[in-house]
C-alpha cells in the first residue's frame, strides 16, 4: 500500500490546474448506457473511482477506451445487467448504473451497497422513485432486482435531496413514457452537469439547478460528446491548503460560482480569494483572527465534501469553531487522527468543537475515507515535522496526483510504498 510522507511547514506558491469533477464524471460515464453508439467524455481524471466504474461498465459489455485524456464509451452491445457486490462494495457510485439499465433494457440487478465509512447510506429513495415509475423491486440475497418493461412518468417527492438518487431518477425518467416531476431534487453542480449532458443527448429536462425537475421522456437518446465541469472539491481542497500554508496560489480551471458557501467561510477565516476571470482564482492566506463555524447542507449550502478539510484549516490558528455535519451521520473519522497531530477537537453528536492551536505536529496517521485523507494531507502540510499518511488509496479515489500538484506549489511531499 502507498503512503504519503510530508515535511510540513513550507509555504505554497504558484499555479495549479484543477481536473474534471469526479462526481460529475461518474454519472456521465453511467449515462453512456442510455444511448446506442459511442459517447465521448472529454477530460477524465485518472482516479481509482473512474477505473472502478470503467470495470463495472465493461462487466455490462460496454466498451471503454481511453482517448487523449478522455474516454470513449460504446454502449451498442450491452448485454450485462448486474452490478456485482465486489464493485459496489468498492464504490457506492456503482449504483448509478441502475436507472440507465432499467430505463433502456427493462431490468437491472445491483448489489445493495450497505454502510460505508461515513454513514449508513441506503438507496431506498432511488428504489422508491423507480417503484413510483412502475418498476417492480425485489430484494434478495443482498441484491436488488428491478424490472420494468417500460417506466412511466410520475410525480416523485424525495424525502432528502439525494445526489446520486436524483441522477439515477433523472436518467431513468429521460427514457420513460410521459412526464416525471422530481420534487426536492438535488441541486448540486454535478446534477446540473448531468442534466446538461442528457439534454445534449436529446432528453427534455427543465429546472436543473432548482429543487423541481420536470422530465418529458423520449423514445431514445443519442450518444454524447461532452466535457465535464471542473472539480469544485479539488479546487476547494487546494484553496484551503493555500489558506493554511502561508499560500499564494492561483487555480486554473476552477469555478468560483460552484463554491459560494465555502468561499464565504474561507474569507471569514482570513483568506483572500480573488476571481481573476476565465476560471482563474487566486487565494492568499491572510490573517486569521477568529474561528469560523460551519454547518454542512445540500447545495447551495456548505458541502459535506469540504467539511474535513475545513476542520483541518480551523485546527491551527486563533479561535474556536463549531463544525456541524448534517448530511452524513458519521463523517468525523478524521477527528481522532487530527488530534494525534496535536489538534484539540471534541465531537458532540453531529458537531465538532475545534479549539485552534498555535502549531500542529507531524505524526503517523491513517486515512479512513476520501475527504478525511485530504484533511490529513492539509494538516501534514501545516504541521511541524514529518507526517506519514498510510492507506492513501482512499485519497486516490478522488484526487489525481494530489502530491504532485502540491509539490509543484513548493510542498515537500512524496509517495512511498509501505
Ligand atoms: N440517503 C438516504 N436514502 C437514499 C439516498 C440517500 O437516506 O436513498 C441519505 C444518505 O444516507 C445521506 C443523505 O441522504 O445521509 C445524502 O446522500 P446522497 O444520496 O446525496 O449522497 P450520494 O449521492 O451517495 C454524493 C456524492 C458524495 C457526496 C454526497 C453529498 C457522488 C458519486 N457522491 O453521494 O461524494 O458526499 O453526494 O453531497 O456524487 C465524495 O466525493 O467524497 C463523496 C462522498
Amino acid at each position: 500500500m502507498d503512503a504519503l510522507v510530508i515535511e510540513g511547514g513550507r509555504a505554497l506558491r504558484g499555479s495549479v490546474r484543477i481536473g474534471a469533477a469526479k462526481n460529475a464524471v461518474l454519472p456521465l460515464m453511467a449515462a453512456a448506457l442510455l444511448a446506442d453508439g459511442e459517447s465521448h467524455l472529454r477530460s477524465v481524471p485518472n482516479l481509482a473511482d473512474v477505473r472502478t466504474l470503467s470495470r463495472l461498465l465493461e462487466h455490462l459489455d460496454l466498451r471503454v477506451r481511453p482517448d487523449n485524456g478522455g474516454l470513449l464509451l460504446a454502449a451498442d452491445a450491452v448485454g450485462g445487467r448486474e452490478a456485482p457486490y465486489e464493485l459496489v462494495k468498492t464504490m457506492r457510485a456503482s449504483v448509478l448504473v441502475l436507472g440507465p439499465l432499467v430505463a433502456r433494457f427493462g431490468s437491472a440487478r445491483v448489489s445493495l451497497p450497505g454502510g460505508c465509512a461515513i454513514g449508513a447510506r441506503p438507496i431506498n429513495l432511488h428504489l422508491k422513485g423507480l417503484e413510483a415509475m412502475g418498476a417492480e423491486v425485489v430484494l434478495e440475497h443482498g441484491y436488488v432486482d428491478v424490472r420494468a418493461p417500460r417506466l412511466r412518468g410520475t410525480r416523485i417527492v424525495l424525502d432528502i435531496p439525494t445526489v446520486t438518487g436524483t441522477e439515477n431518477l433523472m436518467m431513468a425518467a429521460s427514457l420513460a413514457d410521459g412526464t416525471t416531476v422530481i420534487e426536492n431534487a438535488a441541486r448540486e453542480p454535478e446534477v446540473q452537469d448531468l442534466a446538461a449532458c442528457l439534454v445534449a443527448m436529446g432528453a427534455r429536462i427543465r429546472g436543473a439547478g432548482s429543487a423541481v425537475l420536470e422530465i418529458d421522456g423520449v423514445e431514445s437518446l443519442a450518444p454524447y460528446d461532452y466535457t465535464p465541469i471542473p472539480d469544485r472539491i479539488e479546487a476547494g481542497t487546494l484553496m484551503a491548503a493555500a489558506a493554511l500554508c502561508d499560500g499564494d496560489v492561483t487555480l486554473h480551471g476552477a469555478r468560483l460560482d460552484h463554491l459560494d458557501a465555502f468561499v464565504v467561510k474561507l474569507r471569514e477565516a482570513g483568506a483572500e480569494v480573488v476571481d481573476l476571470g476565465e476560471q482563474r482564482v487566486r487565494v492568499t492566506s491572510g490573517e486569521r483572527r477568529t474561528g469560523v463555524d460551519v454547518r454542512t447542507s445540500p447545495h447551495p449550502g456548505f458541502p459535506t465534501d469540504m467539511q474535513a478539510q475545513f476542520m483541518a484549516l480551523m485546527a491551527k490558528g486563533t479561535g474556536n469553531s463549531v463544525i456541524t455535519e448534517k448530511v452524513f451521520e458519521n463523517r468525523f473519522m478524521h477527528v481522532s487522527e487530527l488530534n494525534r497531530m496535536g489538534a484539540d477537537i471534541t465531537v458532540e453528536g453531529s458537531s465538532a468543537v475545534v479549539r485552534g492551536v498555535p502549531q500542529l505536529s507531524g505524526a503517523r496517521v491513517m486515512a479512513t475515507d476520501l475527504r478525511a485523507s485530504a484533511a490529513l494531507v492539509l494538516a501534514g502540510l501545516a504541521a511541524e515535522g514529518t507526517t506519514v499518511i498510510s492507506r492513501v488509496y482512499h485519497l486516490d479515489r478522488g484526487y489525481e496526483a494530489l502530491e504532485v500538484k502540491l509539490a509543484a506549489l513548493g510542498a515537500r511531499v512524496e509517495r512511498i510504498r509501505e
